[in-house]
């Protein structure tokens, strides 16, 4: 079985995906005059909760000496920032991607073809989805993003319960998926839902701007989790919660794909890789699906 794994440098990621934003005479007047931008910019990250927090000294230390030294020292004297460890297997379920995160294989995105699923007749009574909205006990006034969104199925009867003081932000990587929201919020007046495209590693909503983000069924689909749960953990308030709703690969009875299904053993290994989450329970009121509750810490820890 080949594996081929990824390292990828999360502070070269972010930097690239933002342009290189050093400035001008950064270039012009040798690496010594970006040292202050860089230990920002480093800083910056560790602050965002863009890497782990392992070995945020050293690595601060490792930007100075790279900063000064620049090209002089050989690579392996920086050292490598945490990232997530991804795995890519040739013998893998069919109904997976063949790319593994912490032992899980991930699922294959679901398209817009099939969002007449989501909005089957019968899904309320299969999933008990109001048990889930009760669940969530939403106050009016909250932000919810609900990430994965798909044609809004929570999306509208969300709204209802954070009235017209709260928001509901629609995310899905799926244009037309987003376009179906938007119809079925506009066929039912609903004027406090928007619709927002996303990235695979990137919720991209605002920091500190959600209460509560929900995901239901649509975490195992991601490609890049530990990515999305950074942008997730940036866009919460402090104290704001994730709301994550698998159906229970614990439980033989559910008769889902393995690979649509998570235990709650692997989300919370999964969200402690990334800092400042804590699980805070876990409720059990749904036939099929377990709804695990994750709080961003107030204070870093
Ligand atoms: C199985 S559907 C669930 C839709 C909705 N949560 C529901 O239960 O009705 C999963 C959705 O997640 C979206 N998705 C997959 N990866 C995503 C990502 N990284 N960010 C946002 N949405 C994503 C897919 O496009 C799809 O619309």
């Amino acid at each position: 079985m080949g594996t081929v794994r990824e390292l990828p440098n999360r502070l070269q990621a972010e930097k690239r995906s933002r342009g290189n934003s050093s400035p001008h005479w950064f270039h012009q007047r040798g690496r010594i005059f970006g040292l202050k931008s860089e230990l920002d910019e480093a800083s910056t990250l560790l602050l965002n909760g863009c890497v782990t927090h392992k070995l945020p000294s050293q690595a601060l230390l490792g930007i100075l000496v790279a900063a000064v030294f620049g090209p002089a020292l050989p690579a392996a004297a920086a050292p490598q920032l945490t990232a997530p460890v991804y795995e890519t297997r040739t013998e893998h379920d069919p109904n997976g991607i063949g790319k593994f995160y912490m032992g899980r294989e991930i699922a294959h995105v679901m398209g817009h073809q099939a969002a007449g699923w989501l909005e089957r007749p019968d899904r309320e009574a299969e999933e008990r989805t109001d048990l889930l909205i009760d669940a969530m006990q939403l106050k009016a006034g909250e932000t919810v993003a609900d990430i994965g969104a798909g044609s809004g199925y929570f999306c509208w009867r969300m709204s209802k319960l954070v009235g017209p003081q709260g928001k509901i932000l629609g995310v899905d990587i799926q244009q037309e998926m987003l376009d179906l929201l938007q119809r079925n919020m506009t066929k039912r007046q609903i004027t406090n839902v928007t619709s927002v495209l996303g990235t695979t590693s990137d919720p991209k909503l605002p920091a500190s701007s959600v209460d509560t983000i929900l995901m239901v069924d649509v975490y195992h689909e991601f490609d890049q989790p530990y990515e999305m749960l950074v942008g997730m953990q940036r866009a919460l308030k402090p104290g704001g919660r994730i709301v994550l709703v698998e159906f229970r690969a614990e439980d033989p009875a559910v008769n889902i794909k393995r690979v649509h299904k998570m235990s709650q053993e692997q989300a919370k290994k999964e969200f402690a890789a990334v800092p400042g989450f804590t699980w805070e329970r876990t409720i059990d009121v749904l036939p099929q699906q377990h709804i695990l509750i994750f709080r961003k810490n107030s204070t870093p820890k």
